[in-house]
C-alpha cells in the first residue's frame, strides 16, 4: 500500500476512532490489576443501602450526569477548585442540591486505593456502581465495560446546557441525547431509570399549579386522581424540597412499573408523562412496548446504558487515575 493510500486510512480512523488515544472499553479491564474491583464496590453498596433504600437511584444518577458532561470522565465528581482551574459541575441548577451518593462513590474509591492503588478510574468506579445499583433494585445485570480514565477538568457550562431538565420538550429531550448518540429507543428505555428514586417537589410545582404560566391550571395529562395525590404531596406554598417517588407504585423496585404508570397518566414529571401523551410521536409505541414486557424494557436499558457509558471516554494515556475522586491529582 503506497502512502498515498495510507494517509487517508489513517486519517479515516483518527475520524471512526476520535483520536490517536482511542482504545477500547473492555469488560476485563482490571482482571489482572485489580481483580475484586466489582466485590468491593457491590459490598459497600449494599451496605450503604442497607439504611437508605434511595441509595441505588442516587448512585445510578452520578453515571448519567457524568456521561452526559464531557463524557464518561468522573468530572461530575470534581468539587470545584478555583486554584486548580477547576469549575466544578455540582452548582448547576439541574444538579445542586439534588445529585447525591458522592461519600459511597468516596468510600468505594478508598477501599480501592488500598488494595490496587493508582489503578480503577472515578468515572470507572460510576460505571460499576450504576449496574450494581440497577440489578441490587431488581434490575438487570449487565457486562460493565472498563477502562475509562479521569479528566482533568470539569464543565458547568456544559453540564447546565446538556443536561436535561422536567419541562423540556420532546424534541429537546431528543436532541440532547441524539448528541451523544443516543436514540429515541435509548431515551424512553433510559428514562426508565425513574422506576425509582424520587423528585422535589420545586420541579413539580408548575406541573400542578401553573401549568405553561396559567396560574391554577395544572397539566391537563395527568389522570385527575393522580393530580390530587400530586397535589397532596406537594401542596401550594409548601416546601419545595420535600421529595415525592418517581415510580408511585414500586418506588424502590427497578421494574417496568414506570411504563405502566405513563400509560395510566400517572407519570410524575411532564418529561416522563410527555414520552406517552405526545400523540403519534415515535415514543409512544416504545413506552407501550417496555409495559408490557419487561424483558425487552431490561433488555433495552442494558444496551442503552453501555451505549451512554461510551460516550467520549478518555482511555489509553488520556487524564489520570485520580487518587481521590473529588480533586484531580
Ligand atoms: C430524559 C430526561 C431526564 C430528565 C429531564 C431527568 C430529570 C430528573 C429530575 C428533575 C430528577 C429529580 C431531581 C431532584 O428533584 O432532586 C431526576 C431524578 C432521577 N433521575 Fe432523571 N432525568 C432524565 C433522565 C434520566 C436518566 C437517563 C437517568 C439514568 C439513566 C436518570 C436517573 C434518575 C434517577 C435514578 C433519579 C432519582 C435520584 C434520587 O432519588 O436521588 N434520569 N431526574
Ligand atoms: C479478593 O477478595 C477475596 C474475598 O474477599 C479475597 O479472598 C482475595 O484475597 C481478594 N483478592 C485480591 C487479589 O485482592
Ligand atoms: C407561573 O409561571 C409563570 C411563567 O413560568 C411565572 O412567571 C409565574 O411567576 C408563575 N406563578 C406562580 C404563582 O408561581
Ligand atoms: C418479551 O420480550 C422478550 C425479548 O424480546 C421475548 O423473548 C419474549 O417472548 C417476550 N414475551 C412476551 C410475552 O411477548
Amino acid at each position: 500500500m503506497g502512502l498515498s493510500n495510507t494517509i487517508p486510512a489513517l486519517l479515516l480512523s483518527i475520524l471512526i476512532f476520535g483520536g490517536l488515544g482511542y482504545a477500547q472499553l473492555t469488560s476485563d479491564f482490571y482482571s489482572t490489576t485489580c481483580p475484586n474491583v466489582t466485590v468491593i464496590a457491590r459490598g459497600l453498596i449494599e451496605q450503604a443501602s442497607r439504611s437508605d433504600v434511595r441509595l441505588p437511584a442516587k448512585v445510578m444518577r452520578l453515571h448519567f450526569h457524568d456521561c452526559f458532561v464531557n463524557g464518561c470522565d468522573g468530572s461530575v465528581l470534581l468539587d470545584a477548585a478555583p486554584a486548580d482551574g477547576v469549575e466544578g459541575e455540582k452548582g448547576v441548577l439541574q444538579n445542586a442540591n439534588s445529585l447525591d451518593g458522592f461519600e459511597v462513590i468516596d468510600d468505594i474509591k478508598t477501599a480501592l486505593e488500598n488494595v490496587c492503588p493508582g489503578i480503577v478510574s472515578c468515572a470507572d468506579i460510576l460505571a460499576i456502581a450504576a449496574e450494581i445499583s440497577v440489578s441490587l433494585a431488581g434490575g438487570p445485570s449487565w457486562d460493565v465495560l472498563l477502562g475509562r480514565r479521569d479528566g482533568r477538568t470539569a464543565n458547568s457550562a456544559d453540564a447546565a446546557a446538556s443536561l436535561p431538565l422536567a419541562g423540556d420538550s420532546l424534541d429537546i429531550l431528543t436532541s440532547k441525547f441524539s448528541v451523544h448518540d443516543l436514540d429515541t429507543t435509548d431515551l424512553v428505555a433510559l428514562s426508565g431509570a425513574h422506576t425509582f428514586g424520587r423528585v422535589q417537589c420545586v420541579v413539580i410545582t408548575n406541573r400542578l399549579y401553573n401549568f405553561s404560566g396559567n396560574n391554577g391550571q395544572s397539566d391537563p395529562s395527568i389522570e385527575p386522581e393522580f393530580l390530587q395525590t400530586l397535589r397532596r404531596q406537594c401542596p401550594q406554598g409548601g416546601s419545595g424540597t420535600t421529595r415525592v417517588n418517581l415510580d408511585s407504585t414500586s418506588p424502590d423496585s427497578f421494574d417496568n412499573d414506570y411504563f405502566r404508570n405513563l400509560q395510566n397518566n400517572r407519570g410524575v414529571m411532564e418529561s416522563d408523562q410527555i414520552l406517552f401523551s405526545s400523540t403519534g410521536a415515535p415514543t409512544v409505541s416504545l413506552v407501550n412496548r417496555f409495559a408490557e414486557n419487561q424483558s425487552e424494557f431490561f433488555r433495552d436499558f442494558a444496551r442503552g446504558m453501555i451505549k451512554m457509558g461510551n460516550v467520549r471516554t478518555l482511555t489509553g494515556t488520556e487524564g489520570e487515575i485520580r487518587r481521590d475522586c473529588r480533586r484531580i491529582n
